[in-house]
This record gives C-alpha cells, sequence and structure tokens, in this order.
C-alpha cells in the first residue's frame, strides 16, 4: 500500500480530486466507484471546481456507488442518492443513464443484490475506487466480521455506525438499520483504490490499517492484499 501524507483535508480533497480527473482525463470512459460519508465531501467539492475551471468532460464516465440505505426513498434527505446529487452529479455532467447507485427499496432486496453485483461484473469493475474508512475499519458498509469473499449483500448497520452517521439525519432514529452495500470481494476487484482518510477520530483506524494482517475484523486490512491501494492521509489522522 502506497501512503500519501498530506497537510490537512484541504490538500487531501485536491489530492484525490487530482487523481480522479487524471484517470478521466487519460481515459475518457473512465468507471469511477464513488463512497459517501464526510470524507469525499471536499473531493467532490473540488471536481465540482475543476468542471467548471478545467473544462472536464464526464458525459462518458460511468460512476458506481459502493452502498445505500434500505428503506428509504431515493428522494429522503438521508439517502445516498440525495447525498450524490446534492454534492457532485448536480455540478459535473455525469450522464443520467451512467450513475448507479443500489436501490434500497427495491420489494426483493436479495434480487437487488444481485442485479447490482451483475452490474458491477457488466459496466465495471472500477478504473478507480474512492474510499472512506470506518472508525471501526468498515469500508462501504462491510462491517467487522464480514467476509472477505462477500459479494454486494444486505448488511444490517452497528449502533457505531448508526452514531457516525447520525449527523446526515435528524435524529439517530432515523438513521436506517440496513443498508445494500458492495461486498468487500467486489471492492477488491477495482483496479485501483484511493482510500482517504482525515481528522484524529481516523487514527486509530489508520494505524491499525497500517500495522495489521488482514483479519475480517477489521475490513480495511484486506486492502494490503489489492496489488493498487493509495492511502491518502492527513497529518491529523496519521501523526501521534
Ligand atoms: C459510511 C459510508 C462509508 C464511509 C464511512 C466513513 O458508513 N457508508 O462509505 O467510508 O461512512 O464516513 P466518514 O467519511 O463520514 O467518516
Amino acid at each position: 500500500m502506497k501512503v500519501t501524507v498530506v497537510k490537512d483535508y484541504n490538500e487531501l480533497s485536491k489530492y484525490a480530486c487530482n487523481e480522479i480527473e487524471k484517470e478521466i482525463f487519460h481515459n475518457h470512459c473512465s468507471v469511477l466507484g464513488l463512497a459517501t460519508g464526510g470524507t469525499p465531501l471536499g473531493t467532490y467539492r473540488e471536481m465540482a471546481k475543476g468542471f467548471q475551471q478545467r473544462k472536464l468532460d464526464y458525459s462518458r464516465v460511468t460512476t458506481i456507488n459502493l452502498d445505500e440505505y434500505v428503506g428509504l426513498e431515493k428522494e429522503n434527505a438521508g439517502t445516498y442518492h440525495t447525498y450524490m446529487e446534492k454534492n457532485l452529479f448536480q455540478y459535473v455532467n455525469v450522464s443520467s443513464d451512467m450513475k448507479f447507485i443500489p436501490n434500497g427499496t427495491a420489494e426483493d432486496l436479495q434480487a437487488e443484490c444481485e442485479r447490482y453485483e451483475k452490474l458491477i461484473e457488466k459496466k465495471g469493475p472500477p478504473d478507480l475506487q474512492i474510499l472512506g474508512i470506518g472508525t471501526n475499519g468498515h469500508i462501504g458498509f462491510n462491517e467487522p466480521g464480514t467476509s472477505f469473499l462477500s459479494q454486494t449483500h444486505i448488511v444490517e448497520l452497528t449502533d457505531s455506525t448508526r452514531k457516525a452517521n447520525a449527523r446526515f439525519f435528524t435524529s439517530e432514529e432515523q438513521v436506517p438499520q440496513k443498508a445494500i452495500t458492495m461486498g468487500i470481494k467486489t471492492i477488491l476487484k477495482s483496479r485501483k483504490i484511493i482510500l482517504l482518510a482525515s481528522g484524529i477520530k481516523k487514527r486509530n483506524a489508520v494505524r491499525t490499517l497500517l500495522e495489521g494482517k488482514p483479519d475480517e475484523q477489521f475490513p480495511a486490512s484486506i486492502l494490503s492484499e489489492h496489488p493498487n491501494v493509495m492511502l491518502v492521509v492527513d497529518r491529523a489522522a496519521f501523526e501521534d
């Protein structure tokens, strides 16, 4: 795993944006794997700026999101559909039929997982996957204990993950109990992965990631087995 330490969140966001823009510049038909949460917000802001200032064209880019909550209508303010529209898609010209996010209101959730896995096989895998990391080491919504061989599946969210994500809802009770997420095996199919970690709250997770051997109790640890992973971390998340 290549590690890049940057000064702060601002630098981290610019760095990640630059990597994504390089990818698209070299391959106009890139497939991007996208994450949600607080960490990539700055990256998306930079991408929006880049679209205006550098006239980067996203019209042939495909985006595939990692995960979505179960049971919320797409328009609900807390969904990742809303998050992506609000923070990225309204600012760049990704074509509406080339952006993919799991459907958390599908009647048959198991069938939805299978459909999404097939879709990733057909459209992907991502040339570049952006990941954040949960304080418990989760990637996507793959909580500790998830099999490294998992494909897209339904997860029961842990209390700590629901708590951490409560800020995107009016209260913790509003955070759904379940989500659909790409599995760990699915994520590992990506050609290149950039894992972003920022702030003091992620320091322990970053330390475990860098010290540890692959362990299903810390999902991100499997990334050490992938041939092309870059950890971009700011000083607050890296230094003692
Ligand atoms: C959520 C998302 C993850 C994200 C994680 C960390 O659980 N499903 O994809 O990486 O939160 O979020 P944050 O960046 O807000 O710390």
